[in-house]
């Protein structure tokens, strides 16, 4: 399956739109003077020192892969959401755009990996606000022991893996913002058992900076390490660039205007972004009778299709059911360009856009 293949507009098991497929290959995680290259080269730079030669890197995998590899691979179950045509963009029936890192994990253990890191773009239908886009950038981190490894220890393999697991954490969370609070919070991942969260205190909030675990046993049995443990993370690159950097909006990733690329260079983290400009939003409502099929994700798709970064937030002001079980929903549509201020003329356009193709695509009865 090559790039080229990835729109077909008229086939069913596809719902990958252009404004997808023109992100494909652009690969800002590979700039070494934009953020989340910066941030993606300190991360490198914080293994290398811990764990000298041992980690193998990966930032150039293709991110079309199988339904086995983004799901069945990592235990997903059957029935989980993220398997949805609402959740996910699917190629074919069999091929989506990766959603998470984590499609790697298998195919790297059979190739006999121990130690890699995989960082690449990653794909969700969502909602839109200041920190979602349909694409964005994760690293996964994975580990494997061996019996030789725990033996000694006095504990058994799990808990090994599980006491490196967040020490080394810990010292990337360290590497990253400095001497912080930090917490761990239990929670459920397919792939890792026990799994957890760090969070670290930062700025007068508690944020979430990775998810990670000890690698569930059937995942290393399916791939040649029978016997062994492993440990594993995957954190989103975004999330903390736009801390570490104090970058405002997720869109600002992706502008090619001057004055935000010149502000980053190579090997310089946390220098604060300053913004060159701010322009008003301008908010536009829309009310519409929902059916069954309606979901946010699909309306979030038609808007993005036509106004592109143009849209900041599409939110969900009014929502009530009437006597007859009907179920109305208004939406809050903020349009705002991070570059330039925008005319009456065209948000008009957009919006009048926006009305046909919510009424013709997602056949909702406007109000
Ligand atoms: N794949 C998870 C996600 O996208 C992140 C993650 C969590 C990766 C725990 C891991 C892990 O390897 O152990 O939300």
């Amino acid at each position: 399956m090559s790039f080229v293949d990835v729109v077909k507009e008229d086939d069913p098991t596809n719902n990958v739109p252009d404004t997808i497929y023109s992100k494909i290959g652009l690969q800002l995680h590979r700039r070494d003077n934009h953020p989340l290259g910066i941030l993606k080269n300190t991360i490198y730079d914080y293994f290398d020192k811990s764990f000298p030669g041992q980690f193998v890197k990966f930032d150039d995998l293709c991110p079309l892969v199988s339904t086995k590899q983004n799901f069945d691979d990592v235990l997903v179950p059957a029935d989980h959401v993220s398997r949805s045509y609402n959740d996910t963009y699917y190629v074919d029936s069999q091929t989506v755009l990766r959603c998470h890192t984590s499609a790697h994990q298998a195919e790297l253990l059979r190739e006999g990996h121990r130690h890699f890191l995989v960082i690449g773009d990653v794909y969700r239908r969502d909602s839109i606000d200041s920190t979602h886009y349909p694409v964005f950038h994760q690293m996964e981190g994975f580990r494997v022991f061996s019996p030789d490894d725990w033996s000694g220890s006095g504990m058994d393999g799990t808990a090994y893996a599980a006491t490196d697991l967040k020490k080394t954490l810990e010292g990337l969370a360290t590497h990253l913002f400095g001497a912080v609070e930090m917490r761990w919070v239990d929670t459920y991942f397919p792939f890792t058992n026990p799994s957890f969260e760090l969070e670290i205190y930062f700025q007068g909030d508690w944020l979430e900076v990775l998810g990670c675990g000890v690698t569930e046993q059937e995942i290393l049995k399916s791939n040649g390490r029978t016997d062994h443990v492993a440990w594993a993370f995957g954190l989103g690159l975004e999330r903390l660039a736009m801390v570490l950097f104090d970058i405002p909006d997720i869109r600002l990733f992706w502008s090619n205007d001057q004055r935000f690329t010149s502000q980053f260079s190579k090997g310089k983290l946390g220098v604060k972004f300053k913004p060159f400009s701010k322009f008003p939003p301008c908010y536009k409502d829309m009310s519409f009778w929902i059916n069954d099929e309606f979901t946010e994700n699909n309306l979030c798709e038609v808007v993005r299709g036509i106004a592109g970064d143009l849209v900041e937030e599409v939110k969900l002001i009014d929502n009530f059911t009437n006597k007859k079980g009907m179920t109305s929903h208004c939406y809050r549509i903020a349009y705002r360009s991070m570059e330039r201020s925008l005319t009456d003329e065209e948000i008009n356009d957009m919006q009048w856009n926006v009305r046909e193709e919510v009424k013709s695509k997602l056949r909702v009865e406007l109000r």
